[in-house]
């Protein structure tokens, strides 16, 4: 199922707790697109990185080769590759509230300068402002991923705060509605101000150019729920261990997916007892068993892999095609 729609789609976002094999199913999957001649790149949004751990390379804030070419054409410059870059939220809160208030100072009247850095300061340590700033960065790296690659997967962090994230596009873009509309009627009333009291051209241009801010950013959350929402071009998969917990809270997070309009394209449950190992492992594919009995009747209409208990660690290139053969 994760590889054969991985094939098809052009975004991919693996989700699911913490420890439970996202980053690993990322890679392999990157992996096994990129021998298959496919241009990937890899995100990771979680801010407890382990890409550079897995490929045994930094890996940082920009772009970098993680393997490839593959393939025919791989001299040329092109082939399949895995691309990976790993967002890291307080240095994209620190990007973005610098640049907002580049744009603050630019706009605003001098004597109150003061002022907007206060609030800036106040903004930096609130809550939202990193999610906010994040959300910027994943639409943007699904803008230039769409652009330079031909499949983007992003390794989330744990459940509750990626649903969380993809539900922001929305209430963003109402907040910049909002502003949007309330700098509408100011700027009727500015216009009338000017032909009754003469004031000058600077304001006018000033109006503009935060109008084209906002919009700019109303776009790009529009465009990321365009894409997210989109099932022929994007799939959510999650990622779980067959126990009780773990089970509970897919539903869980497949039912809040569904209310945001974001397709759930299968479940990966991963780590599971191998049958005919010995009988600790037989007791325990049993109970393991049981709870996916959960899983089927809650989601029993979504398509599922199984991924055995591996005897090691999930590291480097060989590691994970190794982990990629048991998706196929
Ligand atoms: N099928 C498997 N068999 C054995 N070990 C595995 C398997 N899948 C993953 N692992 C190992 O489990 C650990 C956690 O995997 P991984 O880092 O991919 O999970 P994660 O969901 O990304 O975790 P986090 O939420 O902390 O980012 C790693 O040490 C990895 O090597
Ligand atoms: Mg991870």
């Amino acid at each position: 199922m994760l590889l054969d729609l991985a094939a098809r789609r052009r975004v991919l976002f693996l989700g699911g707790k913490g420890g439970v094999g996202k980053t690993s199913l990322a890679s392999a999957t990157a992996l096994a697109q990129a021998r298959a001649g496919r241009r990937v790149l890899v995100v990771s949004t979680d801010p407890a990185h382990n890409l550079g751990h897995l490929w045994q390379r930094p890996v940082g804030d920009d772009v970098v080769r993680l393997a490839g070419p593959f393939g025919p054409g791989a001299e040329q410059g092109a082939g399949g590759v895995v691309d990976g870059v790993e967002i890291d939220p307080a240095r994209t809160a620190d990007a973005h509230l610098a640049a907002v208030r580049r744009t603050l100072h630019r706009l605003t009247p001098e004597h109150l300068s003061r002022e907007v850095d206060r609030h800036l300061d106040l903004a930096r340590g609130a809550p939202g402002t990193h999610e906010a700033a994040v959300l910027e960065r994943i639409a943007s790296a699904v803008e230039d991923g769409l652009r330079d690659h031909d499949l983007v997967v992003f390794d989330t962090a744990p459940s509750g705060h990626t649903a969380r994230l993809l539900a922001l596009p929305d209430t963003m873009g109402a907040w910049t509605d909002g502003l949007l509309r309330r700098r509408e009627r100011s700027e009727r009333l500015g216009a009338a101000a000017r032909v009754l009291g003469g004031q000058g051209e600077a304001e006018a241009r000033r109006d503009g150019e935060i109008r084209r801010v906002l919009e700019e950013r109303r776009a790009r959350f529009a465009h990321l729920r365009d894409v997210v929402t989109d099932s022929d071009r994007t799939a959510f998969v999650v990622v779980l261990a067959a126990e009780r917990l773990p089970v509970l809270e897919t539903v869980e997070l497949c039912a809040r997916l569904d209310a945001l309009g974001v397709p759930v394209g299968g479940l990966v449950v991963n780590r599971r007892s191998p049958a005919g190992a010995g009988e600790l492992l037989a007791s325990r594919r049993a109970q393991e068993s049981h709870h996916l009995g959960t899983l089927t009747a809650a989601l029993g209409h979504l398509p599922r892999d199984e991924v055995p208990l591996l005897a090691d660690d999930v590291v480097g290139p060989e590691a994970l095609t190794r982990l990629a053969a048991h998706l196929a």
